[in-house]
């Protein structure tokens, strides 16, 4: 069966008609035969009748030679197969055709139309007594019985008297080949065939046009219409007219794309809007977090300027004692010779001290420089060592003492410097203010292989996180600090840096054990510098 609409359609259409014209064809045929039938035995009737007329006056006066004679004209004349005639006893008087059994069986088939009951019919209609049969040799024939009633003329004749209470002196039968008539009905049957063809096939044509143009054709149109809306071809408008029910439908199609085609428009022009409004709070949040981590590097400067006050206020009274000393060495006429080695030591003291304090101010100044984020590759390694040197001694001070764990071939990282020192710092005060009495805090790179992440991590053994806590504490102004010692922007800034700088922290913590704070930057993709620290930033982790 044909998955197709119009196929089916012209399918079960064809098959209608097929089985009609068949029935109306079979049919027509047994009519006609019929008829063709009916018409020959009504005119072997009547030649019948004729015969017995033609040959009425001769059987009267006994002249039964001529009438025999007649009959057989007849036969000759009218193509009859076969004129016979038999007495009321069935003994055959006469036949055309020479050599037939002189007697006939009342009972046999020629014979039961009257015969059948007792007495045997006087009067039967023509059509019941014909009958149609096959020869031997094949072809068919049509046989008629009449029969000759006497009559007064008859029963009153001298030669052969019949008694008048005969109804029925004997029988005339009458063969006529059916031949020509079976010939007729076969081309007839040929012509009505050929005919019921065209016809079929004219029908069929007209099926299949038909269907085509009103059903398969515009059910094609819409199907390549609705495929357009949903490819979003939605400027052609859907139009369909070979029929009420598909303009329908069409129709319907067409208010849809109408209202895909304007929903759509509305929802870019609302994804549109949509999209300058976060380009706006973007830009707005930007602002705001450069703000932050500008207020959070203040605090942390604030928390720096007494460390540094102490870290600077050191080597400055050491170089003040020291030139006091070098102050008296020194006599009128100069140096004393055996005090020259005393006074280079004093002297290379004061450069030593000197140089740390210039080292804590360049320091101190890297850290507060206010630039904008640049990325570029560096060393994270001395970032955090730098950082480290700030801080360092004001936690040792606070019985915090710092490690320091750098991987001597880390790659470098590409960042912004000063905000990465940021990040080192907040972690390291956070580490720092977590111990209470003493503990230790550890600062430790490293480089995973085959990794495209550097990893930094600050480790401390201070109290912990509880871990109802640890989900808040990157959130800005969170603090279990009391007033005035922590405003909780510290790890809500690393977190900016670190995800502005496309990288991830993580933390692992455990109540009285300690918290580890884990950072990884993406690296810079090139060589590892050739040298871990510059001299510069050598010595630190007191
Ligand atoms: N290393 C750490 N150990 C224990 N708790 C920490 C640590 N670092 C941060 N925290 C917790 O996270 C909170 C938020 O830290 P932060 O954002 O730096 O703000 P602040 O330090 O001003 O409180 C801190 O108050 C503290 O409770
Ligand atoms: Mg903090």
């Amino acid at each position: 069966m044909p998955r197709r609409l119009a196929p089916k359609i012209i399918l079960a259409l064809a098959l209608i008609v097929l089985i009609v014209k068949s029935v109306a064809l079979y049919v027509n045929d047994r009519n006609q035969e019929a008829r063709l039938l009916e018409s020959m035995t009504l005119g072997a009737d009547q030649l019948s009748r004729a015969i017995a007329a033609a040959t009425w006056q001769m059987m009267l006066a006994d002249r039964r030679e001529a009438a025999y004679s007649v009959m057989q004209t007849i036969a000759l004349k009218q193509g009859i197969d076969r004129i016979r005639m038999f007495n009321k006893d069935g003994e055959l008087m006469f036949s055309t055709v020479a050599g037939e059994p002189t007697q006939v069986d009342k009972r046999a088939e020629v014979c039961t139309p009257c015969h059948a009951s007792t007495p045997p019919l006087v009067k039967v209609d023509p059509a019941n007594r014909a009958r149609a049969f096959r020869e031997p040799d094949g072809h068919r024939s049509l046989a008629m019985i009449t029969p000759i009633y006497n009559e007064p003329s008859c029963a009153e004749a001298p030669c052969h008297a019949h008694p008048a209470s005969l109804k029925v002196l004997g029988v005339l039968d009458l063969q006529t080949n059916l031949s020509p008539v079976d010939q007729e009905i076969k081309s007839l049957r040929v012509r009505t065939l050929l005919l019921s063809l065209t016809e079929v096939g004219l029908i069929g044509v007209f099926i299949v046009f038909f269907t085509r143009r009103f059903v398969d054709e515009p059910i094609r149109e819409l199907i390549r219409e609705t495929d357009a809306i949903s490819d979003m071809q939605l400027d052609r408008p859907v139009k369909i007219e070979s029929s009420e029910e598909l303009a329908e439908l069409a129709h319907s199609f067409d208010v849809m794309r109408v209202r895909l085609k304007d929903a759509i428009a509305q929802n870019a022009e609302f994804t549109h809007q949509l999209e300058s409004k976060v380009q706006e709070r973007t830009s707005q949040l930007e602002l705001a977090q450069q703000k932050l981590i500008q207020s959070d590097r203040m605090a942390s400067l604030g928390q720096l300027a007494a460390s540094v006050a102490h870290e600077i206020n050191n080597p400055i009274s050491g170089v003040l004692n020291l030139s006091m000393l070098m102050q008296r060495i020194v006599k009128e006429d100069g140096i004393p010779r055996g005090r020259i080695a005393e006074f280079r030591r004093y002297l290379s003291q004061v450069s030593g001290e000197t140089a740390r304090v210039g080292r804590i101010v360049s320091d101190l100044l890297s850290f507060s420089r206010r630039s904008r984020p640049q990325r570029a590759p560096a060393d994270l390694n001395a970032i955090v060592q730098t950082t480290v040197s700030l801080v360092a001694h004001k936690l040792q001070l606070g019985g915090v003492a710092v490690e320091l764990h750098l991987a001597p071939d880390l790659p470098r990282v590409r960042c912004d410097a000063s905000q990465i020192r940021q990040v080192v710092m907040n972690l390291l005060l956070n580490a720092a203010e977590a111990i209470k009495g003493e503990g230790r805090v550890t600062a430790v790179t490293r480089c995973p292989a085959g990794g495209n992440r550097a990893i930094l991590e600050v480790r401390d053994t201070g109290t912990g996180i509880p871990p109802d806590l640890i989900g808040r504490i990157f959130d800005p102004f969170f603090t279990t600090k009391e007033e005035g010692k922590g405003v909780g922007l510290g790890l809500a800034v690393v977190y900016g840096i670190v995800e502005a700088h496309g990288g991830e922290i993580e933390v692992e913590s455990r109540v009285g054990v300690g918290s580890t704070f884990r950072v990884g930057l993406p690296l810079a993709g090139e060589e590892p510098p050739p040298s871990q620290a510059t001299p510069d930033q050598n010595g630190n982790g007191r």
